[in-house]
C-alpha cells in the first residue's frame, strides 16, 4: 500500500515524501511540475508528470498502484497573485481538488489530507489563532483553501471520505538541502535573492501596532510540518478519529524584523533592511495555537528559528 502525494515535486510536498519514507511508507507523486522540481522527487518513487485536473490520469494513477490514501498538497500558492488571477486560483486549488475527490471515490480511495493555509482566517482579531477562530478569507487563494476544506467535510458527508486539513502556518526551512522554496513572493527566498544578487533585503511597513513595528508572523520549520502528515495518515489507515480540520502553528510570533536580524547573523552579512510601505492586506500578527494537533498529530517545533534561517540559506546555497 501507497500513500499518493499530489504536488510532491514541490518545496512541502518532496519534504511529505521524504517524512514516508522515513517512516517506511510507500508514496507515488503526481505533480505538473508548474512551480516543482523533478529533481525533488527521489529516485525510486513512482513519479506521474502531469496535473491533477486529469481525471484520467488519475484514474491511471489508482489503476497502477495500490493507493490507500491521498495527502493533497498540489495548489496554487499565491495569494497575492491570486487576487489578479481569481480564475486560474479556482481552478488550480477548487477544480482540481474536486477531480481528485472524484477520482478518488471512483477508485474507492476514502481517505484524504489536505494542504490548508492560514488564509483561511484572514486578519484575525484574536491575539492566538484555534480551529474556532472565525474564518474570514482576504484573497482568492485563501477563499478557495477554505473550498477544499467544505469539498472535503462534504464528500465525507456524502460518500463517506474520511479527512483532514491541515493550515499551515509561515513554513521555512529545509529538510535537505537539495529541498528549498523557490517561491518568487515568500520571505525567505526573497531576503536570500535580494543578498546573493548583493541588493539590500525589504520590510514592507515598520509602523505596525507591534513590538518592533514590523508584522509578527508563525513561522514553522518544513520537516516537522511533514512529520505530521505522515501521523495523520496512519490515523486515518488505522480508522482513528481526526479532526477536520488542524492548525500547524507555534503558538510563537515572530518579527520580520527578527527573521531579518538572524538572517544577518546566520549569513554573515551585515545589512539594515530598506523599509518600503506595507502591503495591502498584510495583518500586523497572526499566530496559532498547534495544541489539537500536537494532540494528536505528532506536532511540535523541534527546530529553533536560527536553525530554520540556517537550513534555508545552506538549501539556497547549494542552489547556487
Ligand atoms: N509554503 C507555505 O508557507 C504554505 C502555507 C500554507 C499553505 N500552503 C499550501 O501548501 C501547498 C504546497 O505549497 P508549497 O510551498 O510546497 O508550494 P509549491 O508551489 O512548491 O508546491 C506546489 C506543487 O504542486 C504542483 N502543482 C500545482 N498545481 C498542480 C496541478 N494542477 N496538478 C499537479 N501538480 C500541481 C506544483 O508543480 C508544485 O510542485 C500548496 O497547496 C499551498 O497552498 C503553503
Amino acid at each position: 500500500m501507497a500513500w499518493l502525494v499530489t504536488g510532491g515535486a514541490g518545496y512541502i510536498g518532496a519534504h511529505v515524501v521524504r517524512a514516508f519514507r522515513e517512516q517506511g511508507i510507500d508514496v507515488v507523486v503526481v505533480d505538473d511540475l508548474s512551480s516543482g522540481h523533478a529533481e525533488f522527487v527521489p529516485a525510486g518513487v513512482p513519479f506521474y508528470r502531469g496535473t491533477i485536473l486529469d481525471g484520467e490520469l488519475l484514474a491511471t494513477i489508482f489503476a497502477e498502484n495500490t493507493i490507500s490514501g491521498v495527502v493533497h498538497v498540489a495548489g496554487f500558492k499565491y495569494a497575492g497573485v491570486s487576487v489578479q488571477r481569481p480564475l486560474h486560483t479556482y481552478e488550480q486549488n477548487v477544480t482540481a481538488t474536486a477531480v481528485l475527490l472524484a477520482a478518488m471515490q471512483d477508485a474507492g480511495v476514502d481517505a484524504i489530507v489536505f494542504s490548508s493555509s492560514a488564509a483561511v482566517y484572514g486578519t484575525p482579531d484574536v491575539d492566538i489563532v484555534t480551529e474556532a477562530t472565525a474564518k474570514n478569507p482576504e484573497s482568492p487563494y485563501g477563499e478557495s483553501k477554505l473550498i477544499g476544506e467544505w469539498l472535503l467535510r462534504d464528500q465525507g458527508v456524502a460518500a463517506g471520505l474520511r479527512h483532514t486539513s491541515l493550515r499551515y502556518f509561515n513554513v521555512v526551512g529545509s529538510g535537505d538541502p537539495g529541498l528549498r522554496d523557490t517561491s518568487p513572493h515568500n520571505l525567505f527566498p526573497l531576503v536570500f535573492d535580494a543578498l546573493v544578487e548583493g541588493r539590500t533585503p525589504r520590510v514592507n511597513g515598520d509602523d505596525y501596532p507591534t513590538p518592533d513595528g514590523t508584522c509578527v508572523r508563525d513561522y514553522i520549520h518544513v520537516a516537522d510540518l511533514a512529520v505530521s502528515h505522515v501521523a495523520a495518515a496512519k490515523r486515518l489507515d488505522a480508522g482513528e478519529p481526526i479532526e477536520p480540520v488542524y492548525n500547524l502553528g507555534s503558538g510563537d510570533g515572530v518579527s520580520v524584523g527578527q527573521i531579518m536580524s538572524t538572517v544577518a547573523e546566520v549569513t554573515g552579512i551585515a545589512f539594515t533592511p530598506e523599509v518600503g510601505p506595507r502591503r495591502p492586506g498584510d495583518p500586523a500578527r497572526i499566530v496559532a495555537s498547534g495544541e489539537l494537533a500536537a494532540r494528536d498529530l505528532d506536532w511540535k517545533m523541534r527546530h529553533t528559528l536560527d536553525e530554520m534561517v540556517r537550513s534555508a540559506w545552506e538549501a539556497r546555497q547549494a542552489a547556487s
